[in-house]
């Protein structure tokens, strides 16, 4: 049922299809992820848009270098991104892919809105360019490289360009750029990606040359079919495409459009932020409300390349730590906007310590106990006391700081602040002792019990966006109706006499010796 929920769309850039999907584009699909799962939950109609971009000079090389033609190379590649949501557990409601007619009419449409609202004209263009960045470049952002290269501040490689091409009135676009930014404190985010944004814009805005006219790969320009859609014009516009743009008055373009939040690395701020909303301002169209740009993942300290061997593959972390581990590991060990460092001594830590000894022991303890000691069945609680109310009352706490933290994206603080209901359930138990009232109070015994399953219930509903699979697991063992888990159910409590199954470990710990070669 969607009729009557807020809406919440929530997008991935779309993945060039010449990469094998590794730990950095696991990583932002993830956190989008969890926040369609997190909304979702809280009763959101939710849009979650992944996909892959398959147009422009690049893939066309790649294609070349495989010795298949792009259609070819792009349909079987595109598949890897697919098999990444399925292997990850991504729930994203579709899946785009800049090939599709779908999305050609959108580009064609929006090129022709451009050129109607004047904000397009005829040039030509001669300056630097990096295929591995689809992006042109002025002479003073370069370095001189070996054998007389230029290279980009990515380190891409540039190239000199000189051909007839279109250009977006971008230099017009300046003042209503930053008037949007000031206007909308949050557009971008983290604050100091914003400022760098703002410098930039304020440093002066050039037109963009937005076609291409010596490779083929790409959308024609609607009426001038030797001129190709700059790649980057073409995949932005899948945004909108997705949500049924050309038709404006569509129901899914007037629920979705603008979007909540475009997710991206700090990479590809600049083509978000600055030519993005000057695009759809253009166009008369309203700009997405933010674009979060999260940091970069090294693996070990070192920059994760090809070349150095050191590429992280999703399916090998998953097969090693299980895929709940990883995805919790992603979200909680590096500030969401910082850059991050991959190592197996950080991960197995979160794993044993966070998951395993944390989190994992208090509902093994508490289950085990309440399968031995109360009959298999959700203990009767007698009257609270202090100590009952405060933990029930900081496990309530939580669902409003997680809504604050989760709207603005900061996944480790929301883990964080879960944790620390997670240890105040562990002091609760070690203070309470119930294996001692076993003895001398089994009615106390019963009602600290009870608060503890109850206390992991919460967790548990909590945790589901980030830990989908094992908090399901963990809800099964507590008889919580499979549709009974949304943040609504939060309101609501254990039933005293419910049975409850065996309990089984929910997070193994890592033993050092399964670790491969
Ligand atoms: O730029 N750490 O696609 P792309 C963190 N097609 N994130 C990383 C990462 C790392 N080491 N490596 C990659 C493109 N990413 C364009 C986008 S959108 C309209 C078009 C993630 O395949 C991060 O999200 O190069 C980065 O922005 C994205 O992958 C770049 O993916
Ligand atoms: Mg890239």
């Amino acid at each position: 049922m969607t009729a009557g929920k807020p809406a919440y769309y929530i997008t991935t850039p779309i993945y060039y299809v010449n990469d094998d999907p590794h730990i950095g584009h696991a990583y932002t699909t993830l956190a989008c992820d969890v926040l369609a799962r997190f909304k979702r939950l809280d009763g959101f109609n939710v849009r979650f848009l992944t996909g892959t971009d398959e147009h422009g000079q690049k893939v066309e090389k790649s294609a070349a270098k495989a010795g298949v033609d792009p259609q070819s190379f792009t349909d079987r590649v595109s598949q890897n991104f697919r098999d990444l949501s399925a292997l990850l557990n991504f729930s994203n409601d579709d899946f785009i892919r800049t090939t599709e007619e779908r999305h050609k009419v959108a580009c064609q449409a929006l090129w022709k809105q451009l050129v109607a609202a004047g904000d397009i004209y005829l040039g030509s263009y001669a300056g630097w360019y990096a295929v591995r960045d689809e992006a042109y470049y002025a002479e003073s952002e370069l370095t001189d490289g070996p054998n007389n290269t230029k290279i980009a501040p990515s380190g891409a490689e540039c190239e000199w360009v000189e051909e007839e091409s279109y250009f977006f009135k971008l230099s017009a676009w300046g003042e209503r750029l930053l008037k949007l930014y000031d206007e909308n404190p949050d557009f971008i985010l983290p604050a100091s990606r914003r400022n760098e944004v703002i410098s930039f814009v304020k440093g002066g805005l050039k037109d963009l040359s937005i076609s291409r006219t010596t490779f083929s790969w790409g959308i024609p320009v609607p009426d001038a079919p030797a001129h190709i859609m700059y790649v980057w014009l073409d995949a932005l516009t899948n945004y909108i495409t997705a949500v049924g743009y050309p038709d404006e008055q569509s129901e899914s373009f007037k629920t979705f459009w603008p979007a909540d939040v475009h997710m991206v690395g700090k990479d590809i701020l600049r083509f978000h932020a600055v030519y993005w909303p000057a695009f759809l301002m253009a166009a008369g169209i309203e700009p997405p409300k933010r674009v979060f740009a999260h940091g970069w993942w090294t693996n070990e300290g070192q920059k994760i390349s090809k070349s150095l061997g050191n590429v992280i593959v999703p399916k090998e972390l998953v097969a090693t730590y299980g895929l709940d581990q990883v995805r919790y590991f992603l979200l909680r060990e590096v500030p969401f906007g910082n850059d991050g460092d991959f190592s197996r001594k950080a991960m197995v830590g979160r794993m044993n310590y966070d998951l395993a000894n944390q989190f994992g022991n208090l509902a093994q303890r508490v289950l085990s106990m309440i399968a031995k000691n109360c009959e298999a069945q959700v203990p009767q609680p007698g009257a609270l006391e202090a100590a009952d109310e405060e933990l029930l009352n900081a496990a309530a706490a939580l669902l409003g700081d997680l809504r604050g933290e989760m709207d603005r994206q900061q996944f480790h603080i929301a883990l964080t602040k879960t944790w620390e209901v997670v240890s105040a359930a562990n002091r609760y138990i070690d203070h309470a002792a119930p294996w001692t009232l076993k003895k001398t109070d089994p009615a106390r015994m019963a009602t600290v019990l009870y608060v503890l399953a109850e206390t992991v219930r919460r967790l548990a509903i909590l945790c589901q966006p980030v830990m989908p699979d094992a908090m399901a697991r963990m809800l099964d063992q507590l008889a919580v109706d499979a549709g009974a888990r949304d943040f609504s159910t939060l309101d609501s409590r254990l039933v005293p006499g419910a049975a409850l199954p065996a309990p089984q470990p929910i997070f193994p710990r890592y033993v050092e010796e399964e670790a491969p070669a």
